[in-house]
C-alpha cells in the first residue's frame, strides 16, 4: 500500500519532517527508543531489560516485516541538520517517534493501537505528536481499520489532553497495570472511531 505522505513542520528549530520510518533509520530509532523508555519509565509498558529494539536491525527487521504484512508503521519526527555545502541532502536527527499496529486475527482486523508515542524534551509542546498521529490516522484509515486504541498512564495529564484532542475517548481503567520504583500505575485506556 501506499504510505502516507510526509508532513513538514516548522519549529523555532529548525525544519521537521514526520514521516514513515525507514530502514536507514535503523540506528537512531534503536537509541530513541532507548532514550524512551529511560526518560519517561512509567510512560510505556515496555522497559529496557528486552533490548532487541535497541540492538542494530531490529527496525529494518521490523519494518520489512509490517511493509509485506501490513500489520504496522513506524512513524518518526527527523529534524534536517543542513550541511555546510548547501548541497548534498541534509542529514536527519530523529526527535520522536511512535508507531501503530493493527490486529491480525480474523476477528479483530477492524482495530488497532497506538504506541510508543515519544517527543524529546526539548521538542515538546509545539505540538509534534499532532502530525505523528495524524499520519498513523491516515494509514489506519487507508487500511480498513475502524477503531484504533491506546493506553495511557493515569498520571500523565499532557498525553491524555493529546489524546482527547485528537477524539479519543475513554472506555476503563486497568489498575495498577504498570509497577515501577515501587509505585502502581493505573493505564487510562482511550478509543477512537475512525
Ligand atoms: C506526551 C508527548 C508525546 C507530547 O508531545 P508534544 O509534541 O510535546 O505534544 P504537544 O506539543 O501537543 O504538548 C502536549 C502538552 O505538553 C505540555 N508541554 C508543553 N511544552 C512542554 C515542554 N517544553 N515540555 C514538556 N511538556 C510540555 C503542554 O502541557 C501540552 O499540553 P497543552 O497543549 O494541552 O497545554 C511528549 O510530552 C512526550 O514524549 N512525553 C514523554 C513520553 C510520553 O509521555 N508519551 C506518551 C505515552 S502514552
Amino acid at each position: 500500500m501506499t504510505l502516507p505522505a510526509p508532513i513538514l513542520h516548522k519549529t523555532p528549530r529548525g525544519l521537521i519532517t514526520i514521516r514513515p520510518a525507514v530502514e536507514q533509520d535503523d540506528a537512531q530509532l534503536g537509541v530513541l527508543r532507548k532514550e524512551a523508555l529511560t526518560d519517561a519509565p512509567t510512560a510505556f509498558g515496555a522497559d529496557l531489560s528486552y533490548t532487541a529494539p535497541f540492538e542494530s536491525g531490529y527496525w529494518v527487521d521490523k519494518i520489512r516485516k509490517d511493509t509485506e504484512a501490513g500489520s504496522g508503521l513506524v512513524i518518526v519526527a527527523a529534524l534536517a541538520m543542513p550541511n555546510s555545502d548547501g548541497e548534498t541532502p541534509p542529514a536527519e536527527t530523529l526527535v520522536g517517534m511512535t508507531g501503530i499496529y493493527r490486529n491480525m486475527g480474523a476477528k479483530s482486523r477492524h482495530s488497532g493501537g497506538i504506541w510508543g508515542v515519544y517527543v524529546q524534551p526539548d521538542f515538546r509542546g509545539q505540538h509534534l505528536v499532532d502530525d505523528m498521529m495524524a499520519l498513523c490516522l491516515v494509514w489506519a484509515k487507508a487500511l480498513g481499520l475502524r477503531m484504533v486504541k491506546l493506553a495511557v498512564a493515569s498520571d500523565n495529564a499532557a498525553a491524555l489532553r493529546v489524546y482527547m484532542r485528537h477524539g479519543f475517548r475513554v472506555y476503563g481503567v486497568e489498575p495498577a497495570a504498570i509497577h515501577y520504583d515501587g509505585v502502581d500505575v493505573d493505564l487510562v485506556l482511550m478509543t477512537k472511531w475512525i
